[in-house]
């Protein structure tokens, strides 16, 4: 009896372990910086509260997106998302088509719009 409660907590600690390693580890850069960029350079196709105003938009009001790991949502800043099945045939260009940002600014904005889900 004994060995089989020992199993049983050792089973739900190599769990946790397993659900810990899944959770997303997310940006913390600055939100008042990654705001001023979103502003400045996101919103005019993002939305200012992350609503857009034009189809095929991601929403990230509703946390469209947001699923996607830290990594790969940095590439897709940096690099822009041509995505050939975009709905309204939209695309995104690198750096939102401002001037290049910096990794800090790139880690702030995103930082910014993970927390414009309501
Ligand atoms: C010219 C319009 C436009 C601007 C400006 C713009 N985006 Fe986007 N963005 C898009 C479109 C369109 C998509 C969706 C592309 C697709 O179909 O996957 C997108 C997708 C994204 C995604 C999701 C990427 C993924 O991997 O799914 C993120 C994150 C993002 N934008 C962040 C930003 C940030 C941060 C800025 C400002 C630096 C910005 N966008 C500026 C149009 C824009």
């Amino acid at each position: 009896m004994y060995v089989c409660k020992m199993f049983f907590v050792l089973a739900c600690t190599c769990l946790t372990f397993v659900f810990m390693l899944q959770v997303p580890v997310f940006a913390e850069g600055n939100l008042a910086e990654g705001k001023k960029v979103f502003g400045i350079v996101c919103s005019s196709c993002h939305g200012d509260s992350g609503m857009p105003d034009l189809p095929g938009i991601p929403v990230f009001a509703e946390g469209e997106r947001m699923e996607k790991t830290d990594d790969v949502l940095k590439k897709s800043i940096r690099n822009g998302v041509e995505n050939p099945n975009n709905p309204a045939g939209q695309v995104m260009p690198p750096f939102g088509g401002g001037d290049p940002l910096t990794d800090k600014q790139v880690e702030d904005v995103l930082s910014y719009i993970r927390t414009l889900k309501k």
